[in-house]
C-alpha cells in the first residue's frame, strides 16, 4: 500500500496496536497500518456514507475485514471508552479536529495517544489541546510538491503554551524545518500587517511577540 508522505508521516507515530483512523475516507491509513504490522486492529469510520462504503470495498479488496472494522458516525462517537490505543484524525481543520476531541473528551482522554493532521489552524488546535489537558508529545512534518504538513502527537497530561512553533520540530530535516518556518511566519506576518492596517496596537504587538518567540525557538533548533 503506498501512502503520500504526509499520511506515511501520519502512520510514522502510530505507536499502539489497537488502532481508531476517524475520517478515514479510503481507509488506505487502516490498510498500511496492518499490512506493515504496526497495529493489530482498527477501527476506521467516516462520517459520511460514501466515504465509509469506499473504505469497507478497499478493506475487502485486501482481505483485511478481520482486522479492519468499518463505522460510519460522526467522530469519536463511534467509540467506546478504551476501544482504541491510538486515535487518528486526519485530513481535516484544526478547528474541526479539536471539536472532535471536544465532543467526545473522555472517549478521547481513554486513548494512550492522539494523532493530528491539520489541513488548517493549526495553532488554534495546538491551543485546543493544551487548554484541554493534552500534552504535545511529538510534531513530524512532510511536504508534498510545494504544501508542507505538520502531524502532532499529544497525550493527556500539561502541555505547552508555544502554539506556532515549538522545539519538537528540531528532528526533522533541515528542508523541512525551513519550510515549515517559512509557513507560520509568513502567516504570522500577514496578522501583523492586518492588525497595523486596522490600527490594532495590542494585536500586532501580540503577534511581534509571538514572531520574536519563533525566531529564537527557530534559531536554537538551527544551532544544535
Ligand atoms: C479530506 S478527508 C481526509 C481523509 C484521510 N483522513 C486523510 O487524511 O487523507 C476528510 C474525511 O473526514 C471525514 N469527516 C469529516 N468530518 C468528520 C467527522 N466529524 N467525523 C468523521 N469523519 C469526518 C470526511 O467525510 C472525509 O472522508
Amino acid at each position: 500500500m503506498k501512502l503520500t508522505n504526509r499520511l506515511n508521516a501520519v502512520v510514522s507515530l502510530v505507536s499502539q496496536r489497537k488502532v481508531a483512523d476517524i475520517g478515514c475516507d479510503h481507509g488506505k491509513t487502516a490498510i498500511k497500518l496492518i499490512l506493515d504490522k504496526i497495529s493489530d486492529f482498527v477501527i476506521a469510520s467516516d462520517v459520511n456514507k460514501g466515504p465509509a462504503e469506499a473504505c469497507r470495498k478497499n478493506v475487502a479488496k485486501y482481505g483485511l475485514t478481520e482486522q479492519i472494522e468499518v463505522r460510519c458516525g460522526n467522530g469519536i462517537s463511534v467509540l467506546k471508552p478504551e476501544e482504541a490505543d491510538c486515535i487518528i484524525i486526519a485530513g481535516m481543520g484544526g478547528e474541526l479536529i479539536s471539536k472532535i476531541i471536544d465532543d467526545n473528551i473522555k472517549v478521547a482522554k481513554s486513548a494512550k495517544e492522539i494523532i493530528m493532521q491539520p489541513m488548517t489552524s493549526e495553532e488554534s488546535l495546538r491551543e485546543y489541546l493544551t487548554e484541554n489537558g493534552f500534552c504535545i508529545t511529538d510534531e513530524v512534518l512532510a511536504k508534498e510538491g510545494e504544501k508542507i504538513y505538520v502531524i502532532i502527537k499529544a497525550v493527556t497530561g500539561e502541555g505547552t503554551d508555544k502554539y506556532y512553533f515549538s522545539e519538537l520540530l528540531g528532528k526533522n530535516d533541515r528542508e523541512l524545518i525551513d519550510a515549515y518556518y517559512k509557513k507560520v511566519t509568513k502567516r504570522i506576518n500577514d496578522k501583523i500587517k492586518g492588525a497595523e492596517i486596522g490600527n490594532n496596537t495590542e494585536e500586532s504587538t501580540r503577534y511581534k511577540e509571538i514572531l520574536n518567540e519563533v525566531n529564537t525557538i527557530y534559531e536554537s533548533i538551527s544551532n544544535n
